[in-house]
C-alpha cells in the first residue's frame, strides 16, 4: 500500500473565503494554505513557483464569477489557469494539477473538503517529479508574490 501523500498549496480570496473562521483555527486544517487579496494575484510564476517548491497540485479558490471586488480578478487568473494548464499537458503535466473553485465560504467550512477532494485526485495521479524537493515550502512560494508588482 502507497504512503503517498499529495502536496497541495491552496490560495484562497479573503474576500469569500473564510474571513468569518478562526484564521488560525482554519490554517491548522488546512495545510499550506495562502490567504490572498483577490484571486487576480495568482500568476503563472506563483503557480509554477509552487510545483517548483515541491507541491503536487495547486487549488485557488476566488470569489464567484461577476463578483471580484477588483472587477475581473477572477476572470484573468482564470484564463491564465487555463493557457498554463494548455502549456503544461503539452510537457506532460496533467491539468487536474491546477484546479479553480468560484464560490464563496465565508465561514470557510468547505475548505477543508475541497482540499481533501483535490488531494484524492492528485494521489490518483501520483507525485508530481520536477525538482525533487521532498517537502512544500509555502513561504518561498508568499515570498514570490511579494516580490511581483
Ligand atoms: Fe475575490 Fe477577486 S476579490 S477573486
Amino acid at each position: 500500500m502507497s504512503t503517498y501523500e499529495p502536496r497541495l498549496i491552496c490560495f484562497s480570496c479573503k474576500f469569500s473565503w473564510g474571513y468569518l473562521a478562526d484564521q488560525q483555527e482554519l490554517a491548522h486544517k488546512i495545510n499550506n494554505w495562502i490567504p490572498i487579496v483577490c484571486t487576480g494575484k495568482v500568476d503563472t510564476t506563483h503557480i509554477l513557483g509552487a510545483f517548483k517548491n515541491g507541491a503536487d497540485g495547486v487549488l485557488i479558490l476566488g470569489c464567484p464569477e461577476g463578483h471580484c471586488h477588483y472587477q475581473d480578478g477572477n476572470f484573468e487568473m482564470r484564463k491564465r489557469v487555463l493557457m498554463l494548464q494548455k502549456t503544461l499537458e503539452s510537457y506532460g503535466i496533467e491539468k487536474e494539477r491546477i484546479q479553480v473553485h468560484l464560490s464563496v465560504d465565508p465561514e470557510g467550512n468547505t475548505i477543508p473538503q475541497i482540499v481533501n477532494h483535490m488531494s484524492e485526485s492528485i494521489r490518483a495521479l501520483g507525485p508530481l517529479r520536477m525538482t525533487g524537493t521532498k517537502k512544500v515550502d509555502p513561504s518561498a512560494v508568499m515570498n514570490s508574490m511579494v516580490e511581483v508588482k
